[in-house]
């Protein structure tokens, strides 16, 4: 049967309110990815020159051996800061050189953990199924997996962006409850390059990844929060609050230095309108 014009326009009518009512609701984030950067300290420096805001969730993602001592100094400063990990494996223990487990990660404090980031894609080789039980593992161990996905520069100029983010997504969350869950879309072309995407282009391509959540959790896709990550800093930071499917920012190098990143901070801050 044909959809009447009439259902058609309520539909479209309904999708607005859900959009607009969670939208308010979705949580805002401000996420450090320091990468393998900071002795302690470098953090401990970090930590007290950073202002940081009560209006916003702000957290810091260090490298391994620094979570207990950031943990430490997050306690001392008294400011409302999360803490997550870079990594996480999908086993509890064992012989895994090298890795880390959400046991561990909680061990130390930690409520989130970054999944299947670019450089761990790149340089580790995770693929989508790695990455799947990972995200599994972390959402059954109560930690919130903030899982990365984005398009590098060749699949972008092929025009395979979408296509890219949609394998990404369904072989990530296959299986999975989405009820605690962030998603950052980093284009990887736009990772330490100064480069970032526009906020025009953001804004389309958070829009399409809401759309194919959707497609797997229906109208829970508007809970969701979506990071932009990609070279963002002080000035551009604004661009994306101001759009309606960006919910927050998973920045790298400058996280690295308490202002600039407290710049960042004081955009995504409740108090601040909307520009
Ligand atoms: P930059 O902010 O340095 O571009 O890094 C982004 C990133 O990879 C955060 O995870």
């Amino acid at each position: 049967m044909e959809p009447s014009i009439e259902n058609y326009i309520k539909n479209l009518v309904r999708d607005a309110i859900l959009h607009l009512q969670f939208r308010n609701e979705r949580q805002t984030y401000v996420v450090a990815n320091w990468k393998m950067n900071k002795t302690i300290a470098e953090a401990t420096e970090f930590f007290q020159k950073l202002k940081g805001r009560q209006d916003v969730k702000v957290v810091v993602c260090p490298p391994a051996p620094m979570l207990y001592p950031v943990q430490l100094m997050i306690k001392q400063i008294k400011k409302p800061i999360g803490l997550g990990g870079q990594n996480v494996h999908w086993e509890e223990k064992g012989a895994y050189t090298g890795e880390i487990s959400t046991g561990m990660l909680k061990d130390v404090g930690c409520e989130y953990a970054i999944i299947g980031h670019s450089e761990r894609r790149q340089y580790f080789l995770e693929d989508d199924a790695t990455i799947n039980r990972k995200v599994k593992k972390a959402i059954k161990a109560g930690i919130i997996p903030i899982l990365c996905v984005g398009e590098t520069l060749e699949e972008k100029n092929l025009l395979q962006t979408e296509q890219v983010l949609s394998r990404q997504l369904f072989g990530a969350l296959k299986g999975i409850d989405m009820s605690q869950l962030i998603i950052a879309y980093e284009p990887v072309w736009a990772i330490g390059t100064g480069q970032s995407a526009t906020a025009d282009l953001a804004e389309q391509t958070h829009a399409y990844i809401r759309s194919v959540l959707k497609q797997l959790v229906g109208h829970r896709a508007e809970t969701i929060s979506i990071l932009y990550g990609g070279s963002v800093n002080g000035e551009n930071a604004a661009d994306f609050r101001s759009m309606p499917n960006i919910d927050g920012v998973l920045v790298g190098g400058a996280s690295l230095n308490a202002s600039s990143f407290d710049e960042i901070i004081d955009v995504f801050a409740k108090g601040v309108p909307n520009i």
